[in-house]
């Protein structure tokens, strides 16, 4: 058996998670996760000095340790090229720059949606030399609003305003540059009502892709989906909505001319695409593309993949996914995420975490953790932990997570009570 060596790049609760699938794997000869947290020691070596956007550091590094396969976790290096700077060298998994463009400019996307017949919001894009018109646009539709900046914005670039004025307002102030080079274009959107899911695709950029176990995601700090955004605040898998007959109708209108349009337009793409979905009864149109794994839906969706990953990865980045299998585990799961006091806003670093991080029930993945001078195990970042569990039902695997969280404290710890409760009436 050929074994690989792999340097997954990354630091969040969605690299845990791949990492620990990847170690798992009996193919897996070297795992290095770089910058890692506080946690991913537990898979392989944590490479904290390296960072994933210093191409020159990453090709050192690969050189040093004969590193076989980068796979990279987050959208940023994805977006910056580091495929193409790798290509005809190491192999990595992911979409080339230009493909990357699904997610870094939300005007490319639509104009892809448009052209191969996704369906998706009705849209047009302005910039501050059309504000006027895109004032006007706005009149033509109706409330709520929805304005979404071009660019990569940290998940903050889309804002939902319920009243006209305040959305003229809000034009004015992205086109003039409110979060920067990334606003100097704006998507207006039509706004769709209706429950989101979130499905993973991996694709060969040949034609052959594997759909992941679907997941949904909590993104609102509050309970109740109140509150403002944050990163994700849980996630379920599966989706109880996301039935045989709505994933033939995702996987007809849009995987398949999603994966064909791709090759069709010369856009290599050998990597995860996150579709995020909305089902407006019961018909799915596209709200956005991602060119990774969704976090903390990672947390969910690698512990239901029956099937060898590092088998996959290779075999999606050599172009040739063959009659490789991804069976999804039967098993339901759930991940609850701990965050910090104050996330989504601003929060105290540093608060030692104390409790049982092994319970015999559930997965701790490490997120926003590291270690201080001492060794303690401290938190870094907004959000801390993911609380992953299985169950034969949803309901049983949250009930796992919350027995889990009762024995884990931090100062300032906070996580929603109500995950996966919209989906399981
Ligand atoms: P995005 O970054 O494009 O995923 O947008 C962030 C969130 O805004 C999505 O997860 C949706 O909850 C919401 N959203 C985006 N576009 C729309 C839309 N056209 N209609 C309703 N909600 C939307
Ligand atoms: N959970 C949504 C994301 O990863 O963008």
């Amino acid at each position: 058996m050929n074994k690989l060596r792999i340097l997954l790049l990354g630091s969040g609760g969605r690299e845990s998670a791949l990492a620990r699938k990847i170690s798992q794997s009996p193919r897996c000869a070297a795992l290095w996760i770089a910058p890692g947290n506080g946690g991913t020691d537990a898979y392989g070596t944590t490479v904290k000095t390296l960072s994933p956007l210093d191409f020159e550091a990453v090709e050192r590094f690969v050189a040093d340790n004969a590193v076989d396969l980068i796979v990279v976790g987050n959208e940023d290096p994805l977006v910056a090229g580091i495929y193409d700077y790798f290509e005809g060298r190491t192999p990595v998994v992911g979409p080339s720059k230009g493909a990357a463009a699904l997610e870094g400019s939300k005007d490319f996307a639509k104009e892809f949606m448009a052209r191969h017949n996704i369906p998706t919001a009705a849209y047009r894009t302005f910039t501050a030399d059309t504000l006027a018109e895109g004032q006007a646009f706005l009149e033509t539709l109706e409330a709520p609003y929805v304005l979404k900046a071009d660019g990569l914005a940290a998940g903050k670039g889309v804002l939902i305003i319920p009243s006209l004025d305040e959305a003229k307002a809000a034009l004015a102030e992205m086109l003039a540059g409110q979060f920067g080079e990334s606003s100097r274009k704006v998507v207006i959107e039509e706004f769709l009502s209706g429950i989101e899911c979130s499905v993973f695709v991996l694709t060969d950029g040949n034609g052959s892709y594997r759909v992941l176990p679907v997941a949904k995601d909590y993104k609102r700090v509050g309970e109740g989906d109140t509150g403002p955004n944050t990163g994700g605040m849980g996630a379920v898998s599966p989706v109880p909505f996301a039935d045989d007959a709505f994933m033939a109708k995702v996987t007809e209108r849009i995987i398949r001319p999603t994966v064909d349009g791709l090759r069709a337009e010369g856009l290599t793409y050998r990597g995860f695409i996150f579709l995020g979905l909305i089902n407006v009864g019961g018909e799915p149109k596209v709200i956005e593309y991602n060119v990774r794994m969704g976090d903390p839906e990672t947390e969910v969706v690698m512990p239901r993949l029956a099937s060898d990953l590092v088998d996959l990865l290779e075999a999606c980045a050599a172009g040739d996914l063959r009659d490789l299998p991804a069976a999804h585990d039967p098993r339901c799961a759930a991940t609850v995420i701990a965050v910090s006091g104050g996330y989504p806003g601003s929060y105290p670093k540093g608060m030692i975490i104390e409790g049982n991080l092994d319970p015999a029930d559930s997965i701790i993945f490490h997120a926003g953790t590291a270690r201080d001078a001492e060794g303690r195990l401290v938190t870094s970042g907004g959000r801390v932990l993911a609380v992953t569990s299985y169950g034969d039902t949803l309901a049983e695997a949250l009930g796992h997570s919350y027995d889990a969280l009762a024995d884990i404290r931090f100062d300032g710890m906070n996580y929603r009570r109500d995950i996966g409760r919209d989906v399981m009436k």
